[in-house]
């Protein structure tokens, strides 16, 4: 006990110091106490051949990364609220990272900011890799790894900074065995998102169908799509949600017009040279934006949050969407 508050107390010296550094430098104060408080609607159409035409003009609302902590004001929370509400979508996505680290801070935060939020023909969620009940993460070799939550986030990002880890792809025995959640997964069954974890669901929009398939974690070996698309009807559309881009590589077989992303935070620190060392993708084209993958459109979202609020050049981000019959 007396250690942990310790280390509190160190996180919050660390915390305070980096605050003054922000003021009195000056250049500090926009990445730390502006732009993470922005938050930028993306508009996109795009052609989907063969749409049916009760689908065209579906108004789709995607948003990730949300990193809930302390940190995250009720002021930001509002605004999220607020613009999603004024973009009345028909469906509305949450690409994962609920949490920070697997640390659920507030259960009564999460549950009312995640049922404030509706959409006409329902709103669905993944889970990230800070979303199980220990973060995987890229560990000091590059595989990914069971990440213990043990220093500041702030000395994680120095470390990152002045280190040159490249991602392996191989995944760590016992990141594999880190189960979902529990209380994230309890909390979020009170909200009005239904959770796809590994799952697909058709939802009835007119005379016709979408298929909504969400995967698992690509960090925790958790994406599954042989299980996930068992039930995804091949006569209809999909809306593929997956937290990692990298995940896009086990679908070149698999249907599917849309997939939607997060997990890069648009690089968050968008600066030459330092973008590298916080963004850490197997297929580093995969940044952010839209991209063309096997026959499928991909959207890499900047997410709305971060583990540490401090963003330069990469605007939090709700990304507009719709539908198109290519003609
Ligand atoms: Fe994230």
């Amino acid at each position: 006990m007396g250690n942990s508050n310790n280390q509190k107390t160190a996180k919050h010296f660390h915390h305070w110091l980096w605050d003054a550094w922000c003021i009195f430098s000056v250049i500090g104060i926009w990445p730390r106490f502006i732009e993470p408080n922005l938050l930028k609607v993306s508009r996109i159409d795009l052609d989907i051949p063969h749409l049916p035409l009760a689908l065209d003009g579906l108004k789709i609302v995607q948003f990730s990364d949300l990193h809930l902590n302390n940190a995250v004001s009720s002021f930001f929370l509002r605004k999220i609220i607020r613009k999603i509400k004024l973009l009345n979508p028909d469906l509305l996505f949450f690409t994962g990272d609920f949490l920070c680290k697997g640390v659920l801070d507030d259960r009564k935060r999460m549950k009312k900011f995640f049922n404030s939020l509706r959409a006409r023909y329902g709103c669905y969620a993944i889970f990230g890799n800070h979303d199980y009940e220990k973060c995987i993460s890229i560990n000091h070799e590059g595989d990914y790894d069971v990440v213990e939550n043990i220093q500041s986030n702030l000395l994680n990002g120095f470390q990152r900074l002045f280190s040159d880890v490249k991602v392996t792809g191989t995944i760590v025995e016992r990141a594999r065995k880190v189960d979902l959640h529990p209380e994230l997964v309890s909390v979020l069954q009170e909200t009005s998102f239904k959770c796809l974890h590994n799952e697909t669901e058709q939802v009835a929009i007119g005379d016709s169908f979408l298929n909504i398939c969400g995967l698992g974690e690509y960090m925790a070996g958790r994406c599954l799509p042989e299980i996930a698309f068992k039930n995804y009807d091949k006569q209809y559309p999909g809306i593929i949600l997956v937290h990692n881009p990298d995940s896009t590589a086990l679908l070149e077989s698999y249907p599917g017009e849309v997939v939607l992303s997060g997990h890069t935070h648009g690089c968050q620190i968008n600066l030459p040279w330092m973008w590298k060392k916080f963004t850490k993708l197997e297929n580093m084209a995969l940044q952010k934006g839209l991209f063309r993958v096997f026959d499928k459109w991909v959207y890499v979202n900047r997410g709305v949050g971060g583990i540490m609020k401090f963003r330069w050049f990469s605007v939090p981000e709700i990304l507009f969407l719709t539908l198109r019959k290519k003609s």
